[in-house]
């Protein structure tokens, strides 16, 4: 029986990448899923999930209006009668360096996507969930320093970081637990351009190289860390920030010695 079984999850952004990766893996571990996003690929990642053999659904829509958020959390009560797991993972890159051109207007979408989506869906689930209830946000290595990533992009990431502490807080005495993944760099939908531009130059070699691991990870390494954090084995793990950034977090930059000297 999988450490998931009876639980009912859902999970946004689940069309591509993490979510998408998440969502199967949950599914796997006996969860039934129901599978959010405004990618009409959100379908094919519910029939992946039945054609395994596991229960899911999907919804398309905009996971950072009320209306949308709302709407998805009504059909999962609807279609699977509780709800236990929230994985709160659509986002979008906007501005893919730090730089002052990004305009009020672009910086306002990334921060509704990515900040404002998480917490209405977080305030739509909690009615709905009880005591052993867990809620995933996806922050990023991104929200805990600078240099992996644009302005807006950061800042969003590190109040999603802020949104899972103070929401623990909230939630003191209710049983339910909050804590966030924090990907490294992750081949995906957000990232592919980036990985096609280095194999175009030749240069797929330097991708991830200044993590200890030396390499990028993968959506299912990071799916790992959800289905744990989802599971009553994390019973204990909350308010916290799990890095899966293949140890990238843990030095300041530094200039390598050259070999030999
Ligand atoms: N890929 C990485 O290297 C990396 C690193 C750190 C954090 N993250 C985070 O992981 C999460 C998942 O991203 P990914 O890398 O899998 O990228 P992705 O582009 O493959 O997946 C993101 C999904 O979110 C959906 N989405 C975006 N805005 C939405 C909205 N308003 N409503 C509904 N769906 C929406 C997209 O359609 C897409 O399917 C994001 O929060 C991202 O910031 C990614």
């Amino acid at each position: 029986m999988g450490a998931l079984q009876g639980k009912v999850a859902i999970v946004t952004g689940a069309a591509s990448g993490i979510g998408r990766a998440s969502a199967l893996l949950l599914a796997d571990r006996g969860a039934a899923v129901l599978a959010v996003d405004r990618a009409p690929e959100v379908i094919d990642t519910a029939g992946l999930i039945t054609g395994r053999g596991g229960r899911a659904d999907a919804v398309q829509a905009d996971c950072a209006t009320e209306k949308g958020v709302a709407a998805f959390v009504a059909q999962a009560i609807r279609d699977f009668g509780r709800l236990d797991i929230l994985h709160a993972n659509a986002g979008i890159l906007g501005a893919f360096a730090p730089t002052f051109d990004e305009g009020p207007d672009a910086f306002a979408e990334t921060l509704r996507v990515n900040l404002i989506g998480p917490w209405l869906a977080i305030r739509a689930a909690v009615p709905h969930m009880g005591k052993g209830g867990s809620i995933i946000c996806t922050a990023s290595v991104a929200g805990q320093r600078a240099g992996a990533g644009g302005v807006a992009y950061s800042a969003s990431k590190a109040g999603v970081i802020n949104l899972v502490q103070t929401t623990a807080q909230l939630l003191a005495g209710t049983g339910i637990r909050i804590n966030a993944v924090a990907p490294g760099l992750v081949e995906t939908g957000m990232t592919h351009a980036l990985f096609d531009a280095a194999r175009t130059r030749g240069r797929e070699g330097k991708i991830g190289q200044l993590n200890p691991l030396r390499r990028s990870g993968e959506p299912a390494e990071v799916a790992e860390a959800v289905a744990f954090l989802a599971s009553d084995a994390a019973s204990y793990v909350n308010g916290q920030v799990l890095a899966v950034d293949g140890g990238l977090g843990t030095s300041h930059p530094f200039a390598p010695r050259p070999p030999g000297s």
